[in-house]
């Protein structure tokens, strides 16, 4: 039975209250990403960043954070509630810092390095505060076993190890899951997809998997947004995913698409990683621009309230999402904050599960609905939403406060 569009339930179910109390149970305890998984190249487009530009960010992997920095803003706050996401941002700054670009690009861009105890121990440690050092003291092995780089660790990770024993047992599937990184141009690639990957990868054992809300917790997607997902897609979570993998892999050249590469391969490549991984913008971020970044353990609500910052740009991720479904009184909260602290004309970008998610009707910012307070470029989002080599957000947002 398909869904009336739009319809998400408004209060939890018993079975949702018991998902949240499992999401939050493993959620305080892990890194949940070892990678951003939203695309900073749209972000960039977007931001429009400049000299005099202040952005407050939130951390997840740190990637983005560095990649933003890469257009000279004067200063990027990464703020996550999370102290492991900042712990890895912190490991990844400490490397820029202290490493020749040969040592960084082997730990974070393949995931490993033959001599990490004595590179963490004696480079990177001294660069961390004392939560850092204490999580990395007991994880700086992740990187030490070829066969479980950076990538296969942390609760995404999780997902990523499942997936690849999944192909592990398909070998088919798996070489041709491989190939299509490869392929020369988009024809070619789009055949690739259609006659030797779509007929093998979707039917009901990946629908399953998908559709089970522990597999969502590991990629940290909570029932709320789970449910948003559901409510606009007839065929559900798998339904959704399977159209976002058909768009990547039909529309978008894969083969400098590092976000879904990674977790295939398990490791980057010189010529499919992050900017920062890069050799000429790895030399830039060492050379100074790494310094503009400061990292916050805090949520979004406190970090405003304790800065002396003004941002003229928020970037949200999809953050707004898990709160919208269990703390929407904090999300009033934090946009009180958010309205306080922006410069005149700051512009927020956001992601969403939903193309329109149902807290935009109900927020309000400065006392008005917040798509009356702010002026929402839905078309530009839209015509960068088909760039984004993620696509696993059905909303993306760009607005700006009156200048
Ligand atoms: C919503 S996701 C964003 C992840 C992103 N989609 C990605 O894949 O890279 C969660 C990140 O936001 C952080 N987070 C969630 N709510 C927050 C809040 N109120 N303040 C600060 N950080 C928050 C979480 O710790 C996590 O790192």
């Amino acid at each position: 039975m398909s869904r009336p569009a739009f319809a998400v339930p408004a209060s939890p179910s018993l079975s949702d209250r018991f998902d949240q109390k499992i999401f939050d149970a493993i959620y305080s305890r892990s890194l949940v990403y070892n990678t951003c998984w939203e695309d900073p190249a749209v972000d960039r487009q977007a931001l429009g960043l400049g000299p005099s530009d202040t952005v407050m960010v939130i951390t997840s992997a740190g990637c983005n954070a560095l990649d933003y920095a890469l257009d000279e803003p004067r200063a990027i706050h990464a703020v996550d509630a999370n102290p492991r996401q900042n712990a890895l941002a912190q490991l990844k700054i400490a490397g820029i810092r202290t490493l020749a670009h040969d040592d960084f690009f082997r730990i974070f861009g393949e995931g490993t390095h033959p001599r990490i105890g004595p590179i963490y121990h004696e480079l990177l440690r001294p660069h961390l505060t004392p939560f850092a050092q204490a999580w990395w003291d007991r994880h700086h092995h992740w990187f030490a076993d070829p066969r479980q780089p950076l990538f296969f660790h942390g609760l995404s990770g999780l997902v990523a190890r499942g997936f690849r024993r999944y192909l592990a047992m398909r070998p088919a599937l798996r070489e041709a899951v491989h190939a299509i990184f490869d392929a020369p141009d988009l024809e070619t690639q789009r055949a690739h997809y259609d006659e030797r990957i779509a007929p093998l990868l979707w039917g009901k054992p990946v629908d399953w998997v998908l559709s089970r809300q522990f597999t969502m917790s590991l990629l940290g997607v909570p029932f709320a947004q789970r449910r948003q997902v559901e409510a606009q897609h007839a065929h559900g979570v798998a339904g959704f995913v399977r159209e976002s993998v058909e768009y990547v892999f039909r529309e978008l050249p894969a083969r400098d698409n590092y976000f879904w590469s990674v977790y295939v391969r398990g490791h980057y490549t010189p010529a499919c990683c992050p900017q920062y991984l890069k050799p000429l913008p790895f030399a830039r971020l060492k050379r100074g621009l790494v310094e503009r970044i400061r990292l916050h353990t805090d949520t979004v609500t406190q970090f405003l309230r304790r800065t002396p910052a003004k941002p003229t740009r928020f970037v949200l991720l999809d953050h707004m999402d898990w709160m919208s479904g269990y703390k929407p009184q904090a999300l009033e909260e934090e946009w009180r904050e958010i309205e306080r602290t922006a410069s005149p004309g700051a512009l927020v970008l956001f992601r969403s599960a939903h193309r329109d998610p149902p807290y935009l009707a109900t927020l309000h910012v400065g006392g008005s609905p917040i798509r009356e307070r702010l002026a929402f470029d839905d078309a530009r989002a839209e015509r960068l939403t088909r760039e984004d080599r993620v696509h696993t957000y059905a909303g993306f947002h760009i607005a700006r406060f009156p200048g």
